[in-house]
């Protein structure tokens, strides 16, 4: 009786993932501690789209039990969310706020009375204003409070919570913070790129230290956003400069965190430009012996490269665009509604990648959605938002992902950004994701789309 064509593996986890800055609001509410997120609108308001800041987010402080509801509406088994560190530390280190304790215990227990996994991550973007002060990921203090911080929070929740990441696309806070100027510092620095993503490293294998030696009953792993790296063409140059850029955005954190050594490719080309980061006896030991037991995968395009056609100015500033160039191909399929490109093949070889170049570890997709600008336009006369579009783009995906898995890959979820319309740093609320939409500039009352439908049936019958 099944019109069921694409069947996923029984168990298989369906959800979506949220980060506590694009959703709690309540940015300075009950003892929260600023982070770098708060500090930098008070700064600087305008560079933020609309001028919407943090604390205008979706109010899931608030909210959290109507939104749970809503998540089991639209088919969650799991769930991805994340901790803020300068919620739970307000300072970063030291005190710990009871009332963060409180909030998080009581979203974790209701999230769990409703048959809903959580997976908790524990760093996304959000560096507390008070480390953020000690240097950031440029500092080992705060790799040190950074571990501390883990430490505690496995304490609080490692007995209910059995999904654990250490981070969330540890790169971009390198290349937005120290190449392209979208994330504090807001410089152009590739040595401290390079200091920053070493003890960003660094912090994830200490916290994986941390959870093994609690020998709680969970798994940890991190959140790389894996983007493809394919050459403009077959010539030599383009495949080399393919290479590099593979090697600087995504093995650069996927090597080490599965595998416990970085490429030398890499390590070949930072010594060469005389960019080594300080190593301390024993940092190599830790990273190795602490190797995650699962990997998430964000996806949303891939990287298209060709070889740098001129020589480069050699006084500009060092950032990976001295190596290669990024290539428009021409008749790729675009988002219409934000500059993306959409690739779905793109999902089938990293996890091809996965399996064949990373012993075929567990790993899920932790995040893949398409972002819409103006979505109010597709509003119907029921006040639903018509979102065929992002269904399209769903399937398309998780028709790769299910060929994956007949050959062999261990892929055991998929986690769409995101669960309801959120803020996203400097874009603020510019593009819209969510399976459910958000009156963001009226009462931030839920609506769910028609892709929030769609996913209830997704997972209902595991398949569609
Ligand atoms: C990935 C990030 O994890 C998330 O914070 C962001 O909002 C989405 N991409 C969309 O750009």
């Amino acid at each position: 009786m099944s019109d069921i064509q694409y069947k996923f593996p029984e168990g298989f986890w369906w959800g979506s993932a949220v980060s506590a800055t694009q959703i709690e609001g309540a940015a300075d509410i009950d003892g929260k501690g600023p982070n770098v997120w708060d500090y930098w609108f008070e700064q600087e308001p305008n560079r933020f789209f609309d001028g919407v800041g943090p604390a205008n987010t979706s109010q899931f402080y608030y909210k959290y039990k109507e939104d749970i509801q809503l998540l089991k509406e639209t088919g969650h088994n799991s769930f991805r969310m994340s901790i803020s560190w300068s919620r739970l530390i307000p300072n970063g280190r030291g005190e710990v706020n009871q009332k963060a304790v409180d909030f998080y215990n009581q979203v974790i227990d209701e999230l769990l009375l409703n048959n809903i996994e959580p997976f908790v991550n524990l760093y996304h973007f959000d560096m507390p204003q008070a480390m953020y002060e000690l240097g950031g990921w440029e500092s080992r203090e705060v790799v040190a409070a950074y571990a501390e911080y883990a430490s505690v929070a496995f304490d609080l929740f490692g007995d209910r919570v059995k999904k654990w990441f250490t981070h969330n696309e540890p790169i971009v806070p390198v290349e937005m913070g120290y190449l392209y100027g979208s994330h504090l510092p807001d410089t152009v620095d590739f040595h401290k790129a390079v200091i920053a993503a070493y003890h960003t490293m660094l912090s994830s294998a200490k916290a994986i230290e941390k959870y093994r030696e609690k020998n709680l009953d969970g798994k940890i792993g991190i959140i790389l956003n894996l983007t493809p790296s394919y050459p403009r063409s077959q010539h030599p140059a383009d495949l080399k400069a393919s290479t590099i850029a593979d090697a600087l955005f995504n093995r650069v954190f996927l090597d080490p965190s599965v595998k416990g050594i970085y490429p030398d490719d890499l390590v070949e080309l930072i010594k060469a430009e005389g960019f080594m980061p300080h190593i301390e006896a024993g940092d190599l030991d830790t990273i190795f012996n602490n190797t995650v037991d699962i990997l998430g995968i964000n996806y949303y395009q891939p990287r298209r490269v060709k070889a740098k056609e001129n020589m480069p100015n050699p006084y500009a500033p060092f950032t990976p665009d001295r190596f290669f160039d990024y290539y428009d191909m021409p008749g790729k399929k675009m988002n219409p509604y934000r500059g993306w490109e959409i690739y779905a093949k793109g999902i089938y070889d990293i996890l091809i990648n996965v399996k064949e170049n990373y012993g075929n570890i567990e790993c899920f997709i932790s995040e893949n959605g398409m972002g819409v600008e103006g979505e109010g336009r597709f509003l119907d006369e029921n006040g639903v938002i018509n979102d065929d579009y992002r269904i399209d783009f769903y399937k398309d995906h998780l028709k790769w992902i299910h060929q994956a898995i007949q050959e062999g890959s261990n892929v055991k979820g998929y986690h769409v950004w995101t669960f309801m319309d959120n803020w996203s740093w400097l874009n603020a609320y510019k593009n819209r994701y969510g399976l459910v939409a958000v009156d963001v500039h009226g009462d931030n009352s839920r609506t769910i789309k028609k892709s929030g439908k769609w996913y209830k049936q997704l997972s209902d019958n595991n398949g569609f």
